[in-house]
């Protein structure tokens, strides 16, 4: 199906990177260059505190520029990772400019006018940021997630997902890393930890709180999981979630229960996420063969193993979901999104 450009063709691009000085926009930066994205101009933007500082990218430095006077006019497209309050502050003002946002903030995912993408599921939805140019990229639990889930469904429609994570404090951003770095050396040299970042020590420690707590019970991240991942998949699948923090620095891994409207067993399971776009499996108990965060930090692809029945219930499945958190969780989708908006077919 031929479509209109949503960008006209050209040799490069004008790109700007918002919190290039993050732990996202760090990742956004390596990704652009690494898929040799066509950048005629890079302008990395942060906030005042590190504006004129420098940073690399393809071996040549640039700049940092201050958010709060940068003058977006002329951008095609801006990768805004600098949070939520930054991102509804300034996100529409790049957006009037005639830029083209991808947004991985939370301020925008839920509206109903903003369209939030995870190319391997729901290119189509793209359209709508013809309108608005403002593209929610979404929790980074919720892609790797439905990445696994998308082929799946299109076999068999899923009635209910029952997910557990075990997420890395690089999620947290370059801050939360520093943490738990310094605070595993305090421990093993018998000092007292120093917590600021998370809610309780990170160190040798697993916490079962992300974002703030809801009116429910839930915290929020467990409610970005739940919505976004009916808003993507278009359907009204029953989602449940636990979220948990844990010391690990990169990938997040998922206990992912799924039932089905009908029959769809672990075999033909495997048959399908072995051909799904972006999914490798890694599925052999004989050889202890499964996916880990340690194995999954710094590549691209949403690994699944551990597929099995569930033989607690009718027409259920297990599965072990686990990506690098910053790369597809984050980075890596936004620039996916990116290189459709260029795609001249
Ligand atoms: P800065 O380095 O100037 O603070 P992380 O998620 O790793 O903590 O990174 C957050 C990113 O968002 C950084 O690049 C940070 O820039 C940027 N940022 C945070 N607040 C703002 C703001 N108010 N305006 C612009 N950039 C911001």
């Amino acid at each position: 199906m031929s479509r209109e450009p949503f960008l006209p063709k050209k040799e490069g691009y004008v790109v700007a990177v918002v919190g290039a000085t993050g732990a996202v926009g760090q990742t956004m930066l390596d990704i652009l260059a690494e898929r040799k994205f066509p950048v005629s101009e890079l302008i990395p933007v942060a906030s005042s505190r590190s504006a004129g500082s420098v940073i690399e990218y393809r071996g040549k430095e640039y700049v940092v520029r201050d958010l709060e006077t940068f003058d977006p006019a002329g951008v095609d497209i801006a990768l805004f990772s600098a949070g939520g309050g930054t991102s509804r502050t300034h996100a529409p003002r790049f957006a009037q400019a005639g830029c083209y946002v991808v947004d991985n903030s939370s301020a925008w995912r839920m509206d109903e006018d903003i369209c939030l993408v995870v190319p391997e599921v729901n290119a189509h939805a793209l359209e709508m940021a013809r309108e608005n140019r403002i593209i929610a990229n979404p929790n980074c639990s919720t892609i790797q997630m439905v990445v696994a889930l998308k082929p799946l469904h299109d076999a068999m429609p899923i009635e209910r997902v029952v997910v557990s994570t075990y997420q890395a404090v690089s999620g947290a951003g370059g801050k939360a890393m520093d943490e738990l770095a310094k605070q595993t050396g305090q421990l093993m040299n018998g000092q007292a930890a120093d917590v600021n970042v998370f809610p309780a020590r990170i160190a040798f420690n697993v916490i079962p709180h992300i974002d703030v707590f809801m009116e429910d019970g839930y915290t929020k991240e467990e409610h970005k999981m739940i919505d976004e991942t009916r808003k993507i998949m278009e359907a009204d699948i029953a989602v449940t979630a636990t979220t948990v923090r844990v010391p690990v620095f990169y990938g997040h891994s998922e206990s992912v229960n799924i039932t089905f409207s009908g029959p769809l067993n672990a075999a033909r399971a495997r048959e399908l996420l072995a051909e799904a776009e972006g999914v490798c499996v890694v599925d052999d108990p004989a050889s202890e063969d499964y996916p880990m965060a340690s194995e999954a930090a710094g590549t691209d692809p949403v690994w699944v193993g551990r597929i099995r029945d569930d033989n607690s219930c009718a027409n259920s499945l297990h599965l072990w979901v686990v990506a690098d958190n910053v790369r597809k969780g984050a980075a890596l989708n936004a620039v996916q999104i990116a290189e459709i908006l260029i795609s001249q077919s």
